[in-house]
This record gives structure tokens, C-alpha cells and sequence, in this order.
């Protein structure tokens, strides 16, 4: 039995964190929620109907750390980078959801159902990052196809949804979208958490962008799959979209292989992967789409692969639409995977 502190508590990923524990995911003796000063005093079990047992909300500085198994970090890269070495040296396992540790060698990036082996030992550091949401679908879905055929090189283009800028990027849409239906020439104005107006629009540009021209979710695009992955020359170019929908990102990515193959051996590779769901053509609809994945606890647990298809005129070109639930897949319940597997190991608790 483990006791787990949740930080950044009440943020879209830290609620979906809650929930989780709720299901009983991993099983906990206590969960110590944990937000800025701004909360302390809401009380998020009965808030979110949560029946796990918690304790009062507390700030960072307020944390009793005697006794914590782990701290799961949501709450944006600069809290990390400020706290989560404090904890880590103090003997709780840090699993943090920001980008703060993500390059770090000392510090393994892990998905459970790609690269387990990354934690086979206790990391020295007592850190463990959980990769960038639109990495982890992406490197769930490559990685079957990889050890079929061996990856070369990848292109990808992403649709990534609001909940992505967490609880305020959820509200900016839902203001924003009943704002143009009241009045179809609403423009809205630049800024906000998605640096211009989402609703009824599209975004091309993900974080701000290097020297490159690329965008900082481009990048981390390119860099954490060859981590995960172990291919450190793996090419990667991606675009990374922000658009008008809630919840789940959705992926076009056409990969270029070393071996040839066909539709039905991409096909039977995926659906032979625990946690993948796979639509074929014979399906009405054929592809997974983000409301319908969202709609039902145990789809929104799945990766989702749909539109697989092999070029005619070249067999060791593959292309796939990819959708999962950011907060869940890409966040919350990758990091709680990171604690089972650890527990697992028996390395934990
Ligand atoms: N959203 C996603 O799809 C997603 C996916 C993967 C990774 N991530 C990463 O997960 C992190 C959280 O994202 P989010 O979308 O959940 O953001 P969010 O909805 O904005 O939530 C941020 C949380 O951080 C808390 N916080 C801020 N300052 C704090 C402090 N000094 N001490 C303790 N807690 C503090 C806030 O608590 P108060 O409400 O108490 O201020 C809030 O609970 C980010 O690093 C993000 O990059 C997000």
C-alpha cells in the first residue's frame, strides 16, 4: 500500500490522477493532494465524488514528506524544476508529467508498454519523466511496427486538442466557441493560453519556436521517441496543430520502414499489442475519432489506430491516424503505470 502524493491536484491531469487512484489503479494507503496556496481549503474528494482516502489539500511547502512513497509532478516544468529534487533527495520517487527532466541521463523516460526494461532498478536519481503526451501515443503505435519492420524515419503531423493547455485552455475554448456562435465574426485577440484564439480555428504553432523555425512541441517530437525507442538516429519531422476539440489528440503519421510490408502484417502487429485498439477497413467507422475515444473509460485507456495503410507504389511506406486521450494516456495514466511497474519490480512500497 502505497502513499502518494498527487501535485497539481487540481489541474486537468492531477483530477484525472485522482480518478485513477479512485479506480484503484495502484493500491494506496493515502493520497496527499497538493496545489498552490490558491486551493488549500477545497475539499477535492467530495468536488470530483472520490472515495479514496485523502488527506487535506496542502501547498509544497506544507508536504509531510516522512513516510511518501511517491509524488507524482503536474504542475508545469518551473514547479519541477524548483521542487521535485527536493522531494527525490529525500527518498520519495518522483514521476513528473513536465518537461523539466525529460533529456536528462540520469533520469529514464519511460513508457510502460514500450521501454519497461528503463525501469528494471530504482533510478539513483529518484526521478523517473513521463514523456510529452503527444510522443507517448505516437511512440505506442510505432513501436509494434518497429519491431516488425524496423523504423527509418517518421513524419508527422499533430491535432492536439485543448485539454493539452490544461483547465484554462478547456475554458478559453468553451468561452471562446459561444462567443463566435453568439456572433459568427468574432475574431477574438491574440494571447491567451494558446497564444491565439482556438475556437473555430486552427493553430499551427505549439510553444514557442527555436532558431529552427520548429516549435518546442515539435522538437520534443523528434527527441524523446528516439529516447524511448532507443534509436538515437531515428528522423522524425512533425507539425504540431492545436484545434477546436476538448479532449484526445489525433495523429497522421507516415512512417518509412527498412523492411517491406503489407496492411494485413501492420495490422496484426498492432492488434497483437496489449493497450492498442486497431480499426479495420470492414469497420463502420474505420477510424477512431477523439469525442467517441473520449466518451468511454475504457477507450479512453486504449491507444487508438485506425486508417492503416501501406502505398501502393511503395511498400515500406506506412501510414496511420493515431488518436489517444492526452490526459489520460498521454499524462495521468502513463504516470501511475511508471508507480504499478515500479511497485511492480518490487522496488517500491
Ligand atoms: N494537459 C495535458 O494533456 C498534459 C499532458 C502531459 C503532460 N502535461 C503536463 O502536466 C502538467 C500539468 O498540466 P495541466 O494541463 O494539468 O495544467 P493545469 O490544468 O493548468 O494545472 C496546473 C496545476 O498546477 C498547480 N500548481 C501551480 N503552481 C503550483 C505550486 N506552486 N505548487 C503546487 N501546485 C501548483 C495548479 O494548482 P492550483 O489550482 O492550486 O493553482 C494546478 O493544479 C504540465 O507540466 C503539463 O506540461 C499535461
Amino acid at each position: 500500500m502505497l502513499r502518494i502524493a498527487v501535485v497539481g491536484a487540481t489541474g486537468a491531469v492531477g483530477r484525472e490522477c485522482l480518478a485513477l487512484l479512485d479506480g484503484g489503479i495502484v493500491p494506496v494507503e493515502q493520497v496527499v493532494p497538493v496545489g498552490s496556496a490558491r486551493s488549500v481549503g477545497r475539499d477535492l474528494g467530495t468536488e470530483l465524488a472520490l472515495s479514496l482516502p485523502m488527506a487535506d489539500l496542502v501547498t509544497l511547502d506544507d508536504l509531510d514528506l516522512r513516510g511518501l512513497d511517491v509524488a507524482v509532478f503536474s504542475a508545469g516544468a518551473e514547479v519541477s524544476g524548483r521542487e521535485a529534487e527536493r522531494l527525490a533527495s529525500a527518498g520519495v520517487l518522483v514521476v513528473d508529467n513536465s518537461s523539466a527532466f525529460r533529456m536528462r541521463p540520469d533520469v529514464p523516460l519511460v513508457v510502460p508498454q514500450v521501454n519497461p526494461g528503463a525501469l528494471d532498478d530504482r533510478p539513483a536519481s529518484n526521478l523517473v519523466a513521463n514523456p510529452n503526451c503527444s510522443t507517448i501515443q505516437l511512440v505506442r503505435a510505432l513501436h509494434p511496427v518497429h519491431e516488425l519492420a524496423g523504423l527509418e524515419s517518421v513524419v508527422v503531423a499533430t491535432y492536439q486538442a485543448a485539454s493539452g493547455g490544461g483547465v484554462r485552455g478547456l475554458r478559453e475554448l468553451a468561452e471562446g466557441s459561444r462567443a463566435v456562435l453568439d456572433d459568427p465574426h468574432a475574431q477574438g485577440v491574440p494571447g491567451g493560453r494558446f497564444g491565439q484564439p482556438l475556437s473555430f480555428n486552427l493553430v499551427p504553432e505549439i510553444g514557442l519556436q527555436d532558431d529552427t523555425g520548429f516549435t518546442h512541441e515539435e522538437r520534443k517530437l523528434v527527441r524523446e521517441p528516439r529516447r524511448i525507442l532507443g534509436l538515437p538516429d531515428l528522423r522524425v519531422s512533425a507539425t504540431a496543430v492545436r484545434v477546436p476539440v476538448f479532449d484526445c489528440h489525433s495523429e497522421a503519421a507516415h512512417l518509412r520502414l527498412r523492411e517491406p510490408v503489407t496492411t494485413a502484417s501492420v495490422e496484426a502487429a498492432l492488434a497483437a499489442t496489449p493497450g492498442l485498439r486497431v480499426y479495420r477497413r470492414s469497420e463502420n467507422p474505420s477510424y477512431p475519432m477523439p469525442r467517441r475515444v473520449f466518451a468511454r473509460p475504457e477507450d479512453r485507456a486504449l491507444v487508438h489506430v485506425g486508417r492503416i495503410r501501406v502505398e501502393p507504389e511503395d511498400d515500406r511506406a506506412v501510414a496511420l491516424w493515431v488518436v489517444a486521450d492526452n490526459l489520460w494516456v498521454g499524462a495521468a495514466l502513463n504516470a501511475l503505470q511508471i508507480v504499478e511497474l515500479a511497485a511492480k519490480n518490487g522496488w517500491l512500497g
